[in-house]
């Protein structure tokens, strides 16, 4: 068999080593200066006054969901077809994630469905950028009252920019991941982005404890905080941002090369710039296509889920759209380090399905 092409491979070199080390050498491993460093370099990235390092990404949307108070007896729009820590936040804090179905085209919340699932209780829009498809900022806008806090879960679209603005930076608060499958990673990590000082200052004391800087602690939280030895990997890659960004979209542009009138191939909107998190195909044959690839040595991943199939969200539906999504997405390898003849290979692969 050839060798297998890894689905993610982060892009780490010297840069990183050296940082990781410097650290290491300080003896300062938790929470310090690096995470100031990276919480500048995150600002800068989406263009927002604040960014709060969190110890992963669904620690983000847990925090960005406590700090605006929302609980019991609230609402929070959710898309169908997402990755559920979407939703679970929403009910960890003891409110109701109330499910939307997703256009199976963009994988992305169908805002007509999202005007009509607005009650009284709803308190927010957790919207994704599914895969780094920058959503339809303004169209959201559009659907709902002004009043409603609209989060964006840009786990995946670190790099992506809706209309030129970069997502992260759209909403209230946006909430990023630095898993091994981000443009940027940590290992485990994650960002709450914000134009807002108070809500930046109440991300701040919920990760460590709910401590302000009085050391008093009106309301208790939780251990959230990202090392500085973590925070040491994803500096350089920050730096770089724009050059990690330039390769997914080699990576993904080689793709739409080869499989163009093959398959059902993702594209952002005009204007938009795709943040590449996951090259994510559509086809009806997805489940030969998984099994016989990874059998082969290609490791391709489903999209992600569709969360009225799971028994914690089953009594919300029907949901076309993400059923769709769910049944006929396939995710490509996608990292810096694939070669033409990889490329071939897996579009090849996926060719016999088609
Ligand atoms: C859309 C979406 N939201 C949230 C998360 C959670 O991020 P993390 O794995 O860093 O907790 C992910 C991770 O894959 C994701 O894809």
């Amino acid at each position: 068999m050839s060798d297998a092409i890894r689905l993610a491979l982060p892009d780490v070199g010297e840069a990183e080593l050296a940082e990781v080390a410097a650290v290491l050498r300080s003896g300062n491993l938790t929470m310090g200066p690096k995470v100031a460093e990276l919480e500048e370099l995150v600002a800068a990235a989406c263009g927002v006054e604040h960014a709060v390092a969190v110890s992963n990404g669904t620690a983000a949307l847990h925090l960005a969901v406590l700090a605006l108070g929302i609980g019991a007896g609230d609402e929070v729009i959710v898309p169908a077809y997402t990755f559920p820590a979407t939703a679970n936040v929403v009910r960890l804090v003891g409110a109701s994630p109330v499910l939307v179905d997703v256009d199976p085209d963009t994988f992305n919340l169908d805002l007509e469905r999202v005007y009509e699932a607005v009650t009284v209780r709803t308190k927010a829009v957790l919207a994704v950028h599914l895969f780094g498809r920058p959503l339809d900022w303004s169209a959201l806008q559009d659907a709902v009252a002004p009043e409603l806090a609209l989060l964006e879960d840009a786990a995946g679209a670190l790099g992506a920019r809706w209309q030129g603005m970069p997502c992260g930076g759209l909403g209230t608060m946006g909430c990023l991941s630095f898993h091994p499958r981000k443009i940027v990673t940590t290992g485990e990590g994650g960002a709450v982005t914000t134009n807002d000082p108070d809500l930046a200052a109440s991300i701040r004391r919920l990760r460590h404890h709910g401590l302000d800087p009085d050391s008093d602690i009106a309301e208790p939280s939780t251990n959230y905080r990202l090392a500085d030895v973590l925070c040491a990997l994803g500096i350089p890659q920050l730096r770089r941002l724009d050059a990690l960004l330039a390769e997914r979209t080699r990576v993904a542009a080689a793709y739409t090369e080869r499989l163009a009138g093959v398959v059902e191939l993702p594209s952002a909107d005009r204007g938009d710039t795709h943040g590449w998190q996951a090259y994510v195909v559509r086809l009806d044959r997805r489940n030969e296509a998984l099994a016989e690839l990874r059998a082969e040595g290609i490791e391709v991943q489903i999209g992600t889920y569709a969360l009225h199939h799971l028994s914690a969200y089953r009594d919300q539906g029907p949901f076309p759209g993400a059923d769709a999504a769910f049944a006929r997405a396939l995710a490509l390898p996608l990292h810096s380090r694939l070669t033409d003849a990889e490329l071939d290979r897996v579009a090849e692969g996926v060719a016999r399905f088609a």
